[in-house]
Formats: structure tokens, sequence, C-alpha cells
């Protein structure tokens, strides 16, 4: 690929994870390997954008804040909260994580496919799919389940088997069930747009293989598509969905994968209006601005195919890149939630520094789409051995002496103009590496270089010289090439290990700048050298996989019992209505109800006489109330914001008296009490003023 403008100028995306659960450390490596090439770009002077977002929208998100009891926006507010945090956590510099449910975004996608539209690529057909007819919902295959047409295996998933791994129709499916509430599902009719993919069939076909965007391998891979024929695309959903209304319709949606990789621009768009930058410039169709997605495998298609006809179709520029990448797995094996093998991003930072998965994941990352085992062993045996043992190492071998001796200041000469050399020699191989995405070349180079380093010191022994007369000068050169190599060492580094990294620029008194990363610092002072990094101890770990188990537990209780009743259509209302009210500091109004359906709510005033934590729930307390007429207990996702149950004894509170009880990991719910707020910190009890009684009837 050539390139015109120098120093380049690049957008860079990674994929924009579902808005509905925890980032895990299959999340990270996509996040960590595009950090890396936006950090080394930054690092030679290019300028680079970097942006994500969450992907808020679907059937999926839809249920999961229904089942929580909350509204998708709130769902998604918080979700996005905890993946900032993760992202934060595991130093991926973002200049924009922003949400796809947003004002950017549905202007960009309803423009879009107008264009789409008036250039005549999509197409109106009516089609018959299950549909739940409790929920008043159309299902998508992975809500429905039944006995599997093949091997007569209980409980599959819509579309394939897991026991006997048949693939069909979900209509195929004996028995099948909604697994959204349980009703036999019925076939509807319904009108759906398409978008025309195969008239982008030769487009495509020239994008895959000519562009350079795409690898050998994944050119091949989409091979077996074009040779099946493309289909067209059905890119609408019926209400009730979490998303973007199509223009001109009656109450239908994009489906989530047509507005989702528009998120990338509306990020970016974001950003850009906030700094003043010409967002046109990159998008035009005409733009010598680059564009890179880092992608996983699973979603090669709708990055290769469908995102580069959408593009195309309206008028807009195209990826110079997709960035495919293989699956983590560890040791050996799939993420397991039950091995505890499951590992939540924020379950990690708990335990160990980021930097270590970053340095193990750079170590193994190669352009090519093969899978990566994070085997914790070596983990731990690897960064022990390379971060602590040879690079940390070697600075402190050499530092004590040039603090004690030399009153900080480096040599004016280097001692072993091998070594020097050597420094330098590797420059050419780190380069090409990062640039190439294969970072395990890198720190293969590097840390090369530092057994070099290392090798060079056990051999002269500065220990020795220090205690021989008149050596004072062969010393200092000495350690001044110990430091000089460890400077190399890190700068090249700096990609990967960016807090080290600072850490390094504050001991050696020096910007250490990645394109004079071999030159040495001669006749300099530098700082005293503070311990910069901890070996990792195989209890952390251990503690690790421990806490991803609990993780597992917390997951299948929800802080908030289920909403009150299972009643189908105002819940759907209540999800279009959501959808429809977009950005909003406050939560959409929930659809209209009489005053019976009010009066079917049973609210009593309480009293709290016993609170408690409970043991492995991370968000819960248990709550003991006095409802008058009966003691009851309540478990209540206010952990976070009532740090002293104590405190909360004797206290009056409001409680939902006629809810379902809910059986929990715990134990039995029996109610809910009422509160305020978002949720988290931020969650506030309600109390009657005084001389309400325990058992008083709200109305
Ligand atoms: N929301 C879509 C992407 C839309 S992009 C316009 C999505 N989300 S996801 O949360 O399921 O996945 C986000 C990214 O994480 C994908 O690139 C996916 O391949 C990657 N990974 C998810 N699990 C993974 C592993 N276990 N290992 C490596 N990457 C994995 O798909
Ligand atoms: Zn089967």
């Amino acid at each position: 690929m050539k390139f015109m403008t120098s120093p380049r100028s690049m957008l860079v995306t990674s994929a924009l994870p579902y808005a509905n659960g925890p980032i895990h450390l299959g999340h990270m490596l996509e996040h960590i390997q595009s950090d890396i090439f936006v950090r080394y770009h930054r690092a030679i002077g290019d300028q680079v954008y970097y942006v994500c977002a969450d992907d808020c929208h679907g059937t999926p998100i839809m249920i999961k804040a229904n089942n929580m009891g909350i509204s998708p926006v709130e769902l998604i507010t918080q979700v996005g909260v905890e993946h900032k945090a993760d992202f934060d956590g595991f130093m991926i510099s973002y200049d924009n994580y922003y949400r796809t449910h947003s004002p950017e975004n549905q202007q960009f996608s309803t423009e879009i496919y107008k264009k789409l539209r008036d250039a005549g690529y999509i197409s109106t057909r009516t089609i018959s799919q299950l549909y739940d007819p409790e929920k008043n919902m159309f299902l998508p295959d992975r809500f429905v389940k039944g006995t599997c047409p093949r091997c007569g295996a209980k409980d599959q998933y819509g579309d394939n088997c897991e026991v006997c791994s048949a693939t069909y129709d979900p209509t195929e499916l004996k028995d099948a069930y909604s697994t959204v509430s349980g009703a036999k599902p019925v076939l509807k009719e319904s009108e759906h747009y398409f978008f025309d993919l195969p008239k982008f069939n030769d487009f495509l076909q020239d994008f895959v293989h000519n562009s350079g965007a795409i690898s050998t391998a994944m050119a091949n891979k989409l091979d077996e598509w074009f040779k099946q024929g493309l289909k067209e695309w059905d890119i609408s959903r019926d209400a009730p969905y979490f998303g973007f209304e199509i223009p001109d319709t009656d109450n239908k949606f994009f489906y989530v994968w047509l507005d989702a990789p528009i998120g990338y621009m509306a990020s970016f768009k974001n950003f850009c209006d906030r700094n003043g930058i010409d967002f046109d410039e990159f998008f035009k169709a005409d733009s010598d601005k680059e564009l890179y997605h880092f992608i996983g495998k699973d979603i090669l298609y709708f990055h290769s195919l469908f995102w580069p006809a959408t593009l195309k179709g309206a008028g807009l520029r195209l990826p110079n890149g997709v960035f495919v990448h293989g699956y983590v797995t560890v040791n050996g094996a799939k993420m397991s939630k039950s091995k505890g093998t499951f590992i939540q991003a924020s379950t990690y930072l708990k335990h160990l520094p980021a930097e270590c998965l970053r340095y193990y994941f750079a170590s193994k990352l190669t352009s090519d789409a093969v899978d990566l085992d994070l085997s914790l062993d070596d983990f731990q045996a690897k960064i022990n051995s390379d971060i602590v043992g040879k690079i940390v190492n070697l600075a402190s071998r050499c530092a004590g002496f040039i603090t004690k001796r030399f009153e900080g200041k480096l040599a004016t000469e280097p001692y072993d103009s091998e070594l020097m050399a050597k420094l330098g020699a590797i420059s050419e191989t780190v380069n090409q590496a990062y640039a190439s995405r294969n970072y395990a070349d890198a720190v293969r180079a590097i840390m090369g270089l530092a057994d070099e380093a290392n090798r060079y010191i056990d051999r002269e022994a500065p220990w020795v010289i220090a205690k021989e007369e008149g050596q004072d000068d062969k010393l200092q050169r000495v350690c001044t090439d110990g430091l000089n190599a460890f400077k190399t060492i890190i700068t090249y580094l700096s990609p990967v290990l960016p807090e080290l990294y600072s850490k390094a620029q504050e001991f050696l008194n020096d910007e250490l700048k990645f394109t004079t990363a071999a030159t040495p610092l001669l006749d300099h002072t530098i700082n005293k050298f503070k311990p910069m990094f901890t070996r990792i101890d195989p209890k952390s770990i251990e503690a690790m996989i421990e806490d991803s188990k609990q993780d597992l537990k917390a997951a299948q209780v929800s802080a908030k019992p289920a909403p009150v009743a299972a009643e189908s259509a105002p819940a759907a209302a209540a999800a279009a209505a959501t959808a429809a009210a977009a950005e909003s500091q406050y939560e959409p109004l929930e659809s209209e109800i009489t005053i019976d359906d009010f009066a079917k709510i049973d609210l009593r005033v309480a009293t709290i006489i016993k609170a408690e934590h409970v043991e492995g729930a991370r968000k819960l307390l248990r709550l003991e109330l006095d409802v008058g007429f009966e003691k009851r207990q309540v478990f209540a996702g206010i952990k976070a914001a009532y740090k002293d149950p104590e405190a909360l004894v004797g206290r009056q509170v409001i409680v939902v008296a006629n809810l379902k009880a809910r059986q929990m990991k715990f134990g039995m719910s029996q109610g809910m009490i009422m509160a305020a707020g978002p949720g988290g910190e931020d969650v506030f009890l309600l109390s009657p003023d005084s001389g309400a009684k325990n058992g008083d009837r709200v109305h």
C-alpha cells in the first residue's frame, strides 16, 4: 500500500462491544491490539484518531433491560460507564468512546439509508417468521428453543443443535417455545426491507481481492460466500425493537447491524464537532485519509461485505484495511464461565496490572487471524522473566552505581561500541513489525536485545569493577551502556507498556522519543531508580480465577427483582417509546396506564428491622422488613449506595408487597423496596413522612 500524505493521517477503530454485557479478556485482545497500533503510529509522528463506541441496539439488549426492570437507555448508560472504566484501566487511548444510540448515528443511519433507497438498492417483501403471541414480538433465532429435528436433543437453539451440530430453520424445531415468555411461537407475516447486496457483487469481489484492504487468507474465506452467491440483506425489524425507526415506514426499525458500523462514523463525528476537525475530509469518497478497522474473525462478513457495500452505495469512502484477529482461549480451551476462565476485564484489573496482559498479548500477536492462547502459567513465567527479570532488572543493576558514584551523571562516551550498534540494528525490524501488526516479531527483537544487554552486564560485572581501584571511568561507561540498552528497549516497547515507559521517562529524565530510541543518552543526569514493576504472584492468578467463578454466580442473580408482571403489550410499547426518545438526561416515560393498572400494584409501608451484607453478592443487601401483618426478607441491589447497612435499621421504606416472590441464589426475595436514581451509588430510598404505620397501603 502506498500513502501519499506524510505524515500519514488515519482513523482507527475497534469493533463496538455490545452494551448488554461486561468487557472480557476476549474483547481486550482487540482493544490492546488496536491501541498498540495507534500508539506506534502516534509515536512515529502520524496523525491518528482512534474511536470506538458501545453497540446499543437490538432485541437482546431490549429484553435484558426488560428483565432487569429498567429501560434500555438506563441499561446502556450503566454498561457504558463500566465499559469506559475497563478500557481506561487497560490504558486504551481512545480519542472518543461513544454509543450507537446517539443523535449523530441516527442522522447518519437515516441519511445513508435514504441514499441507498433513492439509488434503488432497497426493496420490500413480506416474509413469515416466528412470533411470540404472548409478548407480541417477532423472535430472533436465539430466542427460540426446542427439540432438535435431527437428533431429538431437547432445548436446542433456533438455528443449530449443540448436540449433533445440525443447522436448520427455527420453524423445523419440535415443541418450539419462546425463551422470552415460554409461549409456543406462531408464524406471522410481516413486510421487511432488504438491501440489494447481490448488486454489489463485482464491486465487492474487486474490493476484497484488489484493494489491499483484506488479507489473502481472509479474501479466501470470503470467496466461500461469493461462491454461494450473495443474498439480499434483511435490514428491518418490527416493533418492539430498541433501535432507530426507518424513515417513511410504519413502525419498522433498522436492524442493529445496519447502524452499528455507521456508529464508527458517528463516534468520530461527535469527536470532530467538539474539536473543530473536518469530518467530511475523512469520509468523502476520494478522501486521502486512511481508515482501519480492527475486528474479530466472527464479524468478517459484516465488515468486508455489508459495510463496504453500504459505504459504496451511499457514495462514501472505503476502508484501507480490515484487520482481523482470532479468538482468545485460556489454558488451551474456549473461555469458560464454570472453569473461571471467562475473565472479565474488571475482574482481571482487581488482581493484576493491565500491562502484564498488554505485554503477553503483544508477545503472541501476529497479523494472522489465528486464535491466541492465554496460558496462565506461561503468562506468569513470561512477565516475571521478561519484564521483571530482563528489562527492569537491567536498569536496576546499573542505576545504583550511576546514582551513588557519579551523582546521577551518565558517561560522556559509551564503553562498548558493539553493543551500542546493536541498539540501532533492531530498529527496522521493530518498525516493520509494529506497522504490519506482527507485534510478536517486535517483542522478539526487543527481548533479543535485552538478552544481549544482560549478557554484557553479566560479563562486565559492574559490581566487580566497582571494587577495583582506578576503574571509575569504566564503571560509569559500562553502566551507561546498560542504561542506554534499557532506554532503547523500553522506548521500543512504549506502544505496549505505556505506564512502564512513563516511569522510565521520569527515571531517565528524558522524553525518550521513539524515533531516536537507539541514540544513547550521554553526559546526562538521570533520576534515582525506583522499583517499577512487581513480579506476578501465582496467588493473584488463582484469586482472579476464583473471582471469575463468583462473577458467574452474581450474573445469575440480577440485582433487581423482575418487573411487576409479565404483561406484554405495555412492555413492548415502553421499549418502542424508549427507542424513540433518543438522547435525554431523563429516563423516557413509560407508556400510559389506567388507574386500574396502578391499583394492581400493592405498595406498603415497612420498617427495615435488619440489614446486612450478603456473602458473595457484589450488589445486594439482605433486608428484613416488618410489613405490619408479617415479616419479610428482601434482597435489594443497593449495596453501592448504602455502604453501611446497619444505618438502615429502623428506617421506614415503601415495599411493592404483592410482587411475586423470587428465588434468588441467596434465598427468597419477597418484594421490592422502592428507590429513585439511576443505580450504582446513586440510589435513593423512598420513605413516608413520620406517622405512617407498617402495613399501611400507599395509594
Ligand atoms: N457489536 C458487534 C460489533 C459491531 S462493530 C460495528 C459485536 N460485539 S461483541 O461484543 O460481540 O464483540 C466485539 C468484538 O470482540 C468483536 O470483534 C469480536 O470478535 C471480539 N471478541 C469477542 N469475543 C472474543 C474472544 N473470545 N476473543 C477475541 N475476540 C473476541 O460483535
Ligand atoms: Zn441435534
